[in-house]
C-alpha cells in the first residue's frame, strides 16, 4: 500500500452503532495464510461493497464470516450484534442469520425453482414464504415449476438470493452477483436489494463491477493482499481517482 493510501485510511469505524464487526480476522486454506488481519464495522441495514483486485481475499473474507470449513479462522473476532460468530460452526452462523450466496450460486439440479426454495425452508429459522419471494422476484413465480438449472444466469441469481431469504437472515453475503448478467437484470437485482435493505437486512456485496456495487452501497471496504487498504463511503471511493486506479481499475 502506498503512503498516500495509508494516510487516507480512516482511523475509526464509521459513525453510528456497528452491527457486524470484524476485528483482526485471520484465516487459512491449509498452510496458506490468506485473510491477514481484516478489521471493519458495518451498521445495521447498511450495504457495504467489499472491493479489491482479483485475489485480494474478498471471497475468502465472505467465507470466513459465514464460518465455512475453508478457509478456517485462526484468529480475530466476528460479531453479529452481540453474537460471537467467531465461536460458531457454519450451521450455527446460518442459524444466527448469516447467509452466503456464493459465486457459483449452488442451485440444485433436478429440482424446480419452488423445490429449491422449499428445501431451503426446511432449516430453522424459516424466513420468507415462497409467495413473498415471488413478489420480490416475479420471474421466479412465473418459472416456479421450471427445472431451476435450465433458467438464465440472472434468474438463477435471483433464485440464489431468494433461497437466502427463505431463511430468516440478518446478514446477506453476495459474492459477484452480477457476473455475466445483462444490465437490465442487474437493475432488477439492485431493486430487490434496496427492498431487502428497507427491511433492515445488512448486506456485504463483493463485485468486480465496482461501479455497479458502489451505486447501491452506502460504504466500501477495499481489500489488498488479505487486509483492509481503505474504508470509506461509496462516494469517497468514486471521487478518489488514485484509489480507483490502484485497486479497482475503474
Ligand atoms: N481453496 C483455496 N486454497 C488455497 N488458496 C486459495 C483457495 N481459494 C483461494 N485461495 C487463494 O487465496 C487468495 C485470495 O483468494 P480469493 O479470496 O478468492 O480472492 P478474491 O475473491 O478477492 O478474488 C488468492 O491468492 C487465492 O489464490
Ligand atoms: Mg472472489
Amino acid at each position: 500500500m502506498s503512503a498516500v493510501m495509508e494516510a487516507e485510511r480512516p482511523a475509526a469505524a464509521p459513525a453510528g452503532e456497528a452491527f457486524v464487526r470484524l476485528k483482526d480476522v485471520e484465516s487459512y486454506y491449509g498452510e496458506s495464510y490468506i485473510v491477514q488481519g481484516v478489521t471493519f464495522d458495518v451498521k445495521e441495514g447498511e450495504i457495504v461493497a467489499l472491493l479489491g483486485r482479483n485475489g485480494a481475499g474478498k471471497t475468502s473474507t465472505l467465507k470466513t464470516i459465514a464460518r465455512a470449513h475453508e478457509p478456517h479462522l485462526t484468529a480475530g473476532e466476528i460479531w453479529l450484534g452481540d453474537q460471537a460468530v467467531h465461536k460458531m460452526r457454519d450451521w450455527q452462523a446460518a442459524r444466527a442469520g448469516i447467509q452466503l450466496v456464493p459465486e457459483d450460486r449452488r442451485i440444485i439440479g433436478g429440482l424446480t425453482v419452488e423445490e429449491n426454495l422449499i428445501l431451503a425452508q426446511t432449516a430453522e429459522p424459516v424466513g420468507w414464504p415462497v409467495d413473498r419471494i415471488y413478489q420480490l422476484f416475479p420471474r421466479l413465480g412465473e418459472r416456479r415449476r421450471q427445472e431451476a438449472t435450465t433458467m438464465s444466469g440472472g434468474e438463477q441469481q435471483m433464485l440464489a438470493v431468494g433461497r437466502a431469504l427463505a431463511r430468516d437472515i440478518k446478514l446477506l453475503l453476495l459474492d459477484e452477483p452480477y457476473e455475466g448478467l445483462a444490465p437490465t437484470i442487474v437493475e432488477e437485482i439492485e431493486k430487490a436489494m434496496f427492498e431487502i435493505k428497507g427491511l433492515g437486512i445488512t448486506t456485504i456485496i463483493v463485485e468486480q463491477n465496482a461501479v455497479a456495487a458502489l451505486r447501491i452501497a452506502d460504504s466500501a471496504v477495499i481489500l489488498d493482499m488479505g487486509s483492509v487498504a481503505y474504508r470509506g463511503t461509496a462516494k469517497e471511493v468514486l471521487d478518489n481517482e488514485e484509489l480507483r486506479n490502484e485497486y479497482l481499475a475503474i
